[in-house]
């Protein structure tokens, strides 16, 4: 399964890399001005969908664009098929294709692709977590000040900023760095990969956190809601680190 996965997201990924700049229509979903979807997103989830279909017709998927083909099955596929759309469309080569597959509830398999850096993230539950089939690990960094963090805007910030600006300004003074790449995929992954020490974003979706939550978990990293009680890809928090720098996180969390 985790060679369909794979299969599957590359194919996907290097479909999304040949389309920057040739996408024909913009649509703007949930009557949310910045939330956007074309035509290349549901192509994406098309050809990861027929792919998995072939060889596992009985499963049941939640995808974003298509939402839940529920079948009853006890294997379910989590898809983000484009994860970081408002990227792709301005031609800003930060955008990746995440899946995952929950059995009985359980994340069991997590696959990540960045066709632009052609990096392949990837995880099966108790067996570690690989990039382009290396082994991968979360910082040791132990300060906040001498982290490195990441975060995303919720598409409803326009309407209910005050959380999340006040949180942004309370990490900004504790932190060595804040940056804000655009796809919650590859936040969680570079987590992993210790590129990040921590990351912190509200009102997520599934299918853009379970790919990526077992590649974190599978590094050593550490996953929570903002109170530091544990979370899943159907809440709205997600408070990710390298596990050190977790207790300090949820304190600035805490003041905003
Ligand atoms: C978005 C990206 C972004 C995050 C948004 C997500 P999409 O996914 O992951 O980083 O800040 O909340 O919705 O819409 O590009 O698949
Ligand atoms: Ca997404
Ligand atoms: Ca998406």
């Amino acid at each position: 399964m985790i060679q369909t996965a794979i299969e599957a997201a590359l194919e996907a990924g290097r479909f999304l890399k040949m389309s920057v700049g040739k996408f024909k229509h913009v649509e703007r979903k949930e009557g949310q001005e910045t939330n956007l979807v074309t035509e290349i997103d549901k192509k994406s989830e098309e050809i990861i969908i027929t792919k998995i279909k072939k060889r596992y017709p009985h499963h049941d998927f939640l995808a974003e664009e298509s939402g839940s083909h529920d079948i009853q099955s006890e294997y379910r596929w989590i898809i983000d098929p484009l994860d970081g759309t408002l990227n792709f469309t301005h031609g800003f080569p930060i955008f990746s294709v995440s899946l995952a597959l929950e059995v009985k509830g359980e994340i069991v398999l997590g696959v990540v692709y960045d066709p632009n850096w052609d990096e392949l993230y990837s995880a099966e539950k108790g067996r570690g977590a690989l990039l382009n089939n290396k082994p991968i690990h979360v910082s040791n960094t132990g300060k906040l000040i001498e982290s490195l963090l990441v975060t995303g805007f919720p598409y409803s910030i326009k309407s209910n900023p005050d959380n999340a600006i006040q949180h942004f300004n309370n990490f900004l003074m504790e932190a060595q760095g804040i940056r804000r790449l655009g796809s919650a995929a590859l936040d969680l992954c570079y987590v992993a990969a210790g590129r990040f020490d921590g990351f912190w974003e509200v009102d997520l979706h599934p299918w853009d956190m379970a790919g990526g939550v077992l590649i974190l978990e599978e590094a050593g990293g550490k996953y929570t809601d903002f109170r530091g009680f544990p979370t899943t890809i159907y809440n709205k928090q997600l408070l990710v680190s390298n596990g050190v720098i977790h207790d300090r996180m949820i304190e600035v969390l805490k003041k905003g």
